[in-house]
């Protein structure tokens, strides 16, 4: 039996409120435990936006009742919130900033970098600031980071000129840290079923389950999966960006993008470590020590994970907490089982089981 630290997953959607349908901080912490996560960190892309006072309490008063780990919330930035020197009690009760500033999923988008700028100028300089940004735009955050003499994070990395440019950025100086998702190390793009066709396309067989594989940041090539395994070491910490969709919703014609990904990360990483592509410090590193110090996350005491090491199954959304009801691993056969979860003393999860009522989870900013 291996024991591990409780696990930190700062990017989750947890779809509260507004798309219960898909998840809430019940399914979503249940899930998290199950995978061997004590603290989750959620996104703002929910509807409502969580993007002032107003909003922010519509989520922690859900997530106070009915989170059964602990969790924190992100506000997003948005195109006329930006006056964080006036309103200097919010930044301490969110997570971070979350800045969008590629196209995905939900309303908060920012396109101008006129917009960006009073963010960068006025978020506290000690909490985080998260920037969904792909390619050059993930450039163009890094510059900003630099300009305004602050720490950036850019969410779920997965190219290969994305992992050299961070590289290059560290080096230099500049604070900038990165996380990637399971599903950019393990799926690349020739992986899943290909996206629906167009309208007029004769070929129905693509069409069926092809809205599986949308995701944001998209499926990467091979070349690129490998730059980020070469380079293991430019990468801060893991993160699932758990953004489940009904499996109606994902093979309907009008796909959502993102896979849930809780209850499938550790497993996942667990049998890259039995395939000796990782190591157990690694994982620690990435999981634990490194998400608690980049978020300022408080101690967790009476906190472990007990993984049998050598448990082989199958991964298969039947046996998930999420209520997604599919995962893009479905069969896939992995080494590393959670068996239990100690949280606070407490035993959370076990052989299968939720054993806390809703509700016991704190926020991680009281
Ligand atoms: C996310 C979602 O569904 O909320 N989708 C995704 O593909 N990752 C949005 C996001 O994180 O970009
Ligand atoms: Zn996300």
């Amino acid at each position: 039996m291996l024991k591990l630290p409780g696990l930190i997953d700062p990017h989750v959607h947890l779809r509260e409120p507004g798309a219960t349908h898909k998840e809430d901080f019940d399914s979503g912490t249940s899930a998290a435990l199950a995978g061997g996560f004590t603290t989750v960190l959620a996104m703002p892309n929910t509807k409502p936006p969580i993007f002032d006072l107003e909003t922010l309490d519509i989520a922690l008063n859900a997530a106070k009742q009915k989170a059964r780990c602990d969790y924190g919330q992100y506000v997003g930035a948005g195109p006329d919130n930006a006056d964080w020197g006036n309103n200097k009690s919010l930044p301490l009760r969110v997570a971070g900033l979350k800045m969008y500033l590629d196209s995905t999923f939900g309303e908060l988008r920012l396109d101008d970098m006129t917009l960006w700028q009073p963010h960068f100028e006025n978020w506290p300089k000690n909490i985080s600031i998260v920037a969904h940004s792909e390619s050059r735009t993930m450039a163009a955050a890094i510059l900003f980071a630099a300009i305004y003499d602050r720490s950036v994070h850019i969410a779920h990395i997965s190219l290969k000129e994305e992992v050299l440019l961070i590289k290059a950025a560290k080096e230099r100086g500049i604070k900038v840290t990165c996380e990637v998702c399971p599903h950019h190390l393990f799926l690349n793009n020739e992986d899943l079923p290909p996206p629906n066709p167009p309208p007029n396309s004769t070929n129905l067989g693509e069409g069926k389950g092809g809205g599986r594989k949308e995701v944001r940041p998209r499926l990467a090539t091979k070349e690129d999966v490998n730059a980020l395994w070469q380079n293991m070491d430019v990468i801060d910490c893991f993160a699932t960006d758990h953004a489940p969709h009904t499996i109606e919703e994902k093979d309907s014609d009008n796909p959502p993008p993102g896979f849930p990904g809780l209850e499938t990360a550790l497993p996942l990483l667990l049998n890259a470590v039995s395939e000796s592509r990782l190591t157990i410090p690694d994982l620690i590193a990435k999981m634990y020590t490194n998400p608690k110090k980049m978020f300022n996350l408080p101690d967790q005491p009476e906190t472990w994970v007990e993984v049998d090491e050598g448990a082989v199954y199958e991964i298969k959304a039947a046996n998930q907490f999420t209520r997604c009801n599919w995962t893009p691993f479905e069969g896939w056969k992995v080494k590393g089982k959670v068996r239990k979860v100690v949280l606070r003393g407490v035993t959370a999860f076990e052989d299968g089981k939720i054993l806390v009522e809703q509700g016991f989870g704190r926020d991680v900013r009281r």
